[in-house]
């Protein structure tokens, strides 16, 4: 059955956990969906883990659309929810509506997820009353990197607390239908978790969530290098991809691969014809 809005909310009210995980083309909505995961986000991290860039910023809508597009191809059932990449909705509430319209007419998405607290309200106001479900971020929002100057868990001292439990509501009020609280303390999203009728989604913010949220390639093992410590590694994907290339590499050049299963066969007396005129 098609997960929605009104699905997350009553998993939260019913204290199932929502599960989410990124995904940025068909073939791996398709085997998420299969699973059984409530909702899939197009994530700008695509910029990262699919692009090969350093971090989000580079991101366009044609990318975002692209692979959304992908995605709902692939999933039936999961809640689909794309990313509006830095600067698509910063500089224009205007702006803000057409872009998060693309990837609901473009990309098929249910919903379109966003980053900041008050100072993305009016946007939030007015995506929403175009009938478009907004997803809130808060915490470490990848788009702020250059403000944060790194990637750094944030709402550790009083202040920055204070604020992102103020944004939360504010998102809350403003119309979002969920919020994705990512690297900030357990403790703290559990108090935000607590506060807010719409659901939390987590991602190196603690078990106390409503529900969490893992870019596929890290929690899959695909990735290579530094693994944050909030990523759990469920499989070794990784180590099956490079076991299977490399016997594909070895079996191709020693010519064990084709074997005659893989192969298509030609009427004996057709070949014979074939060769007496060319061999
Ligand atoms: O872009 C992304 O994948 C995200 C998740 C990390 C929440 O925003």
């Amino acid at each position: 059955m098609k997960n929605t809005v009104s699905t997350l909310l009553a998993q939260k009210q019913s204290g199932d956990k929502i599960t989410m995980l990124t995904a940025y083309d068909f073939t791996t909505a398709r085997i998420m969906d299969e699973c059984g995961v409530n909702a899939i986000l197009i994530g700008d991290s695509l910029g990262m883990v699919m692009l090969g860039y350093d971090n989000t910023l580079p991101v366009t809508m044609e990318d975002m659309i692209h692979h959304t597009a992908a995605v709902s191809r692939g999933a039936q059932n999961a809640f689909i929810v794309a990313d509006m990449p830095f600067m698509s909705y910063q500089v224009s509430v205007q702006e803000a509506v057409i872009n998060a319209g693309r990837l609901i007419k473009e990309g098929g998405a249910n919903a379109v997820k966003l980053e900041g607290g008050a100072e993305v309200c009016e946007q939030i106001r007015a995506i929403v009353n175009a009938s478009i479900p907004v997803v809130a971020h808060l915490g470490l929002t990848p788009q702020s990197v250059n403000v944060f100057g790194g990637f750094k868990v944030q709402g550790k001292n009083i202040s920055n607390a204070k604020k992102l439990i103020e944004d939360s509501l504010k998102i809350q009020e403003a119309g979002a239908c969920a919020v994705v609280l990512e690297g900030i303390p357990a403790q703290l999203a559990q108090i935000i978790t607590n506060k807010l009728l719409i659901p939390t989604i987590g991602i190196g913010a603690g078990n106390g969530c409503d529900g969490q949220v893992l870019v596929y390639q890290d929690m899959l093992g695909l990735t290579t290098g530094h693994t944050p410590k909030f990523v759990k590694r469920f499989a070794e994907a990784g180590e099956v991809m490079r076991k299977g290339i490399a016997e594909y590499i070895s079996e191709t050049k020693e010519g064990s691969f084709p074997a005659p299963e893989h192969t298509y066969a030609i009427d004996e007396d057709v070949i014979a014809e074939i060769k007496k005129e060319y061999e």
